[in-house]
């Protein structure tokens, strides 16, 4: 069967140890419950201001996972060099401000284009698989295949965002669509228009021999529309997985969103 692959973010884990600074709950301990119930792949963010994954985490679980482990990280060269030393199997670049509360947009990769190729270089002469988080437009793709990655994640949280407000008011990011009085005939004409330009986006990435992810802002309620883009292969996921995680157990939480990732 067709299936896109997934990855589960595990931050939110470390995010809720983080909030009594007790080694509890133990964040290698998610790793044989994601390979079990099905995950293809460990996603975490090594932040600048290690606010919840910090060194001694990512080295034990790139060290201990069975599972391919996509590291997130920001362009600084100490990051970099860490990911340089420990190897995990990828490094998805994304960009970073301190203040945020998440990933609130996608790199500027033209902008940064001389910066990203030398980084890409390095990565890959340490052997690591290099991914940039973009934002779904032309140019950036071009640039990022320009730059030399191997694989795009699109963020999509504009998407997320648009769906949020037309079927929920939960999980609403503050990303891109701040206009609330869009009537509902418009949310549905941008959320088609959205959804197509991902589609159309990842045909032109697969056309240019780069693999294509997806994430941010992603559940168990948006994540159909997603799948039925054949061209995306994997799916990033945490907040909606660790939130479902809390009442059904982390297992059934991975199982639940797996079983929608079939085509
Ligand atoms: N992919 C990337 C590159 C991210 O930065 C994040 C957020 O950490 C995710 C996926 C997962 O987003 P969410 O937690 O909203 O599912």
């Amino acid at each position: 069967m067709n299936r896109v692959d997934l990855g589960v973010n595990i931050d939110h884990i470390a995010v809720l140890r983080e909030a009594r600074r007790v080694n509890d709950p133990v964040i290698i301990d998610a790793l044989p419950i994601c390979k079990s119930a099905g995950a293809n792949q460990i996603t975490i963010h090594l932040r600048e201001d290690r606010r919840h994954i910090h060194d001694e985490d990512a080295k034990l679980i790139i060290e201990q996972s069975i599972l391919p482990v996509n590291l997130e990280c920001a362009m600084s060269e100490d990051i970099i060099d860490f990911v340089c030393k420990h190897r995990p199997h990828r490094a998805t670049i994304v960009p970073e401000k301190r203040q945020e509360v998440t990933t609130e947009g996608g790199l500027a990769v033209s902008k940064e284009f001389d910066r990203l190729k030398e980084i890409i270089k390095r990565l890959h002469y340490a052997e690591v698989e290099v991914s940039l988080f973009i934002d779904p437009h032309p140019d950036e793709l071009l640039a990022s295949k320009e730059a030399g990655t191997d694989w795009v994640e699109f963020h999509t949280g504009r998407y997320a965002n648009i769906y949020a407000m037309l079927y929920s008011n939960i999980s609403r990011t503050r990303y891109a669509i701040d206009d609330l009085r869009l009537t509902r005939k418009e949310l549905e004409s941008l959320l088609k228009e959205e959804l197509g330009n991902l589609d159309n986006l990842a045909q032109h990435a697969q056309g240019l021999h780069m693999q294509v992810a997806a994430g941010h802002g992603l559940n168990y309620q948006n994540v159909s529309n997603i799948v039925q883009i054949e061209a995306i292969k994997e799916l990033n996921i945490g907040q909606s997985i660790i939130a479902r995680s809390v009442y059904s157990g982390l297992y059934q939480a991975v199982v639940d969103m797996k079983e929608l990732l079939q085509r």
